[in-house]
């Protein structure tokens, strides 16, 4: 039977980071679905939905396990969805201690919604460790350099975003 994870986030927008953890991912399921949450509550996203549907799938062109990989996004319960999709388990990145916190509510919230899916979760490598989409996004919008910290064309469509920001004020 393969086994599938769902890799939630908001990816806002994807950075090297995720796409490290997806490859740490990779070597322990068959398949992988990359799931954009539509509804983040607090703050409004930088990029759409579709922008950052967009930007995941322009990442993982020439990835050499592309064919694992799904993009997709969803609405709601993050357990409904997996259980819609019949996933194994929810797959997520922490890097210090400062995101203990919140991951622990999260998946144990989870699990009371849905006892019989478990959150896995890797930690990001070394060089990833101080990158998150809020600080790549600060770094960016402010005109600085994030380049070879996200894929080639997130950093295009930040400065672009920039571009416009700076326009409109
Ligand atoms: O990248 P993020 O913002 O840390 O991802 C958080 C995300 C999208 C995984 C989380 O907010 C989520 O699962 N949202 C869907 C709604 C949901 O199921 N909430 C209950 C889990 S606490």
């Amino acid at each position: 039977m393969l086994k599938t994870a769902v890799y939630p986030g908001s990816f806002d927008p994807i950075t090297n980071g995720h796409l490290d953890l997806l490859d740490r991912g990779l070597k322990i399921f068959d398949r992988i679905v990359i799931a954009v949450a539509a509804n983040r509550g607090k703050k409004p996203p930088l990029f759409t939905l579709e922008e950052r549907v967009e930007l995941i799938r322009a990442a993982l062109e020439g990835h050499p396990f592309a064919d694992r990989v799904e993009v997709d996004s969803f609405q709601g319960l993050l357990v409904d969805y997996v259980k819609r999709l019949k996933a194994h388990a929810i797959l997520r990145g922490l890097r210090a201690v400062s995101d203990f916190e919140y991951e622990f509510q999260m998946a144990l919230m989870n699990r009371k919604l849905s006892s019989e899916i478990e959150t896995l979760f890797l930690m990001t490598g070394m060089e990833w460790i101080y990158i998150s989409s809020s600080i790549i996004k600060e770094v960016a919008l402010s005109g600085g350099c994030v380049t070879g910290l996200v894929p080639p064309l997130t950093e295009k469509r930040l400065f672009q975003r920039l571009r416009e920001n700076r326009q409109r004020t």
